[in-house]
């Protein structure tokens, strides 16, 4: 399919499409599929389901050999997003490229492996009979090997002939994880991939994770899970109703900090003479100077010694991840 005949899609519900952005110059460039190309660049993304917009002009680029973190609240269109990038199903306007390629593209495909957020394997087969179903359709050669390494990988190997049927829940997750994992393949999509895991297992798939980017692969991972994002990804896009709200590394996105502060000595109020150095909130007996840099301390102890303060403590602080998160989603 090219992708100039994207501009005359309609959609599956037969509403009609929106006028197709084109890409620019620099992204024509990427078409080519070459290494170089970055592993996911969507432009414009929108998905309409009848009466719910999934998406709303989503543009991201996922680099090559990054962890890529998407995060948002439940209903955000993670799930809608990553299921446009594999072609399971087609955008209302927008387009995207994956590993160089227009998003769908059957041999390109083959070159990407999927966890989907919800999934059943035949539950009469054994672990590597499923294994080895999907090694042929991948047309995977040396399939045996294949899907003894995946079931390696996943912490599986003693399990290989045991049926699904006798899987728990958390096992299912490790056998689609194998299943992702099967050849090799350059981009890994993994939605929510430890939602119905223990902690133990939570810890397994990161690194798993981490095993992948050694390898050079480069994974694209759905999460709401704060600390999930924190622990391994490298980047991170903030999605919420179906749009990209931040994107950045964590160290950027968290790049707001203030410092706390617990002054004696002064009368009450005395911190509105001092909204040079940032905003000030009271928080029991702290006080919390926002949007203040590590920098500005010298100068503000300084500040309130010379006005006959004590200072008895100053901490330095990031805002958690979850403050900026919630601070991310409320502002729009
Ligand atoms: N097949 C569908 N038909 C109708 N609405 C859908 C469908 N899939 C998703 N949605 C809606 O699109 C929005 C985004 O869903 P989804 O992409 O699954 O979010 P997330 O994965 O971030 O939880 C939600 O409001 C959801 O109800
Ligand atoms: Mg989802």
């Amino acid at each position: 399919m090219s992708l100039g005949s994207w501009a005359e899609r309609t959609t599956p519900d037969g509403a009609p499409t929106a006028v197709v952005p084109s890409m620019d110059a620099s992204t024509m460039k990427l078409r080519a599929g070459s290494p170089s190309s970055p592993a996911v660049h969507a432009v414009d993304l929108a998905k309409r389901y009848r009466h719910t917009v999934a998406l709303r002009g989503l543009s991201m680029t996922v680099r090559r050999g990054e962890v890529f973190g998407f995060l948002g609240p439940n209903g955000a269109g993670k799930t809608t997003t990553v299921k446009l990038l594999l072609g399971l199903a087609r955008p209302t306007s927008g387009e995207a490229l994956v590993l160089g390629s227009p998003a769908g593209d059957i041999e390109t495909r083959r070159r990407i492996g999927y966890l989907p957020e919800l999934f059943r394997f035949q539950h009469w087969l054994t672990a590597r009979e499923v294994l080895g179903l999907h090694a042929k359709l991948l047309r995977l050669k040396r399939r045996e090997r294949c899907a003894d390494e995946a079931l390696a990988t996943v912490g599986l190997a003693r399990r290989g002939d045991d049926k699904v049927a006798s899987f728990s829940k958390g096992m299912q997750q490790r056998l689609g994880l194998a299943v992702a994992l099967l050849g090799e393949p350059e981009l890994v999509v993994l939605d929510e991939p430890t939602s119905a895991l223990d902690p133990v297992g939570r810890h397994e798939v990161r690194e798993i994770v981490r095993g992948l980017k050694q390898r050079g692969s480069t994974v694209f991972l759905n999460t709401h899970l704060l600390e999930e994002a924190e622990q391994i990804c490298d980047r991170v896009t903030v999605i919420d109703q179906g749009r990209a709200v931040a994107t950045g590394t964590l160290e950027e996105l968290l790049g707001r900090r203030s410092v706390r502060l617990r002054v004696s000595g002064l009368p009450n109020g005395w911190w509105h003479c001092y909204a040079r150095f940032g905003t000030w909130a009271l928080e029991g007996e702290w006080l919390r100077l926002e949007g203040a840099a590590t920098e500005v301390v010298p100068d503000l102890v300084a500040a309130v010694v010379a006005a006959g303060g004590r200072v008895e403590a100053v901490i330095p602080e990031h805002q958690t991840l979850e403050d900026r998160f919630l601070e991310l989603l409320e502002a729009r």
